[in-house]
Order: C-alpha cells, then structure tokens, then sequence
C-alpha cells in the first residue's frame, strides 16, 4: 500500500466530532514500517491532537526515530497542510529533505520537503552554549 494510500485508509477512523475536519497521516520510517495516526479531538481541548503527532506517537512507541517519508490527506480544497506544531514536531525526526506530500481526497496533491515547511527550523544547533 502506498503512503497515500495508508493516510487514506486511516483517516477514516479519525475522532473529529468538533471540527468535523478528518485528518490522516502515514510516516514511513528509514527502517522501512509505515506508522499511521489520525487526529484525536476532546471536549475539553476541541483541536485536539493532531494525525502527524499521532503517526509520530506511534512511530516512537515501535521503537523508530527517524523518517524517511511522510503523506498527509484531508478533506480539503488544497492539500492539506501539516500545522506549524506538527512541522516543528516532523523536524525532530526527519532531515530536511525528506518529502511529505499533502493531498486531498479528491487527489489533488502536493510535494514539498520538511525544509520547505518549516525554514529556519528551532534545532539543537541553536542550544550549543547551553
Ligand atoms: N489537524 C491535523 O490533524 N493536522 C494538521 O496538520 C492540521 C489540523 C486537525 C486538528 C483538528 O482535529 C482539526 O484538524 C482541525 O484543526
């Protein structure tokens, strides 16, 4: 199944019932596993948390560090683009040039790169003299 095809899948099953705003995300490690997430919304906190963090989550919890690839899909006019905390939260893990590409349901897509959403990225570089 391709990348795009596993947010596809797991977007479905995501808990949106305040924005109604389905999301899925699929991260494929450098070991090869894919990760799925989906976003998780609550009452109290009605935006919730989001698919890219829940890949991550799962990601992490598996034992994997490090992306390769990422894919990102919703029910959206444009692609939808991951939110700046989940940019800073795929920077952790995932050199500069690894692609995510963004998509519709409809199909329409877009490829970018983690140095492209989020240039100028916070990183550990900058805490040297800490
Ligand atoms: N959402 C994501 O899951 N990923 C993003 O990058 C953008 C926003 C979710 C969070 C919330 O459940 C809903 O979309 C509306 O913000």
């Amino acid at each position: 199944m391709s990348l795009v095809q596993t947010a596809r899948t797991v977007r479905e099953n995501a808990y949106a019932p305040y924005s109604n705003f389905k999301v899925g995300a699929a991260i494929r490690a450098t070991s090869g596993v894919v990760y799925a997430g989906c976003n998780v919304e609550n009452v109290a906190y009605p935006e919730g948390t989001c698919a890219e963090a829940g890949a991550i989550a799962a990601m992490i919890a598996a034992g994997d560090s490090a992306i390769a690839e990422v894919a990102v899909i919703a029910d959206s006019p444009k692609p939808v683009s991951p939110c700046g905390g989940c940019r800073q939260k795929l920077a952790e893990f995932a050199d500069g040039s690894v692609k995510v590409t963004m998509t519709t349901v409809d199909g329409v897509t877009q490829e970018t790169t983690i140095a492209d959403l989020l240039p100028g990225v916070f990183d550990a570089a900058h805490m040297e003299r800490s």
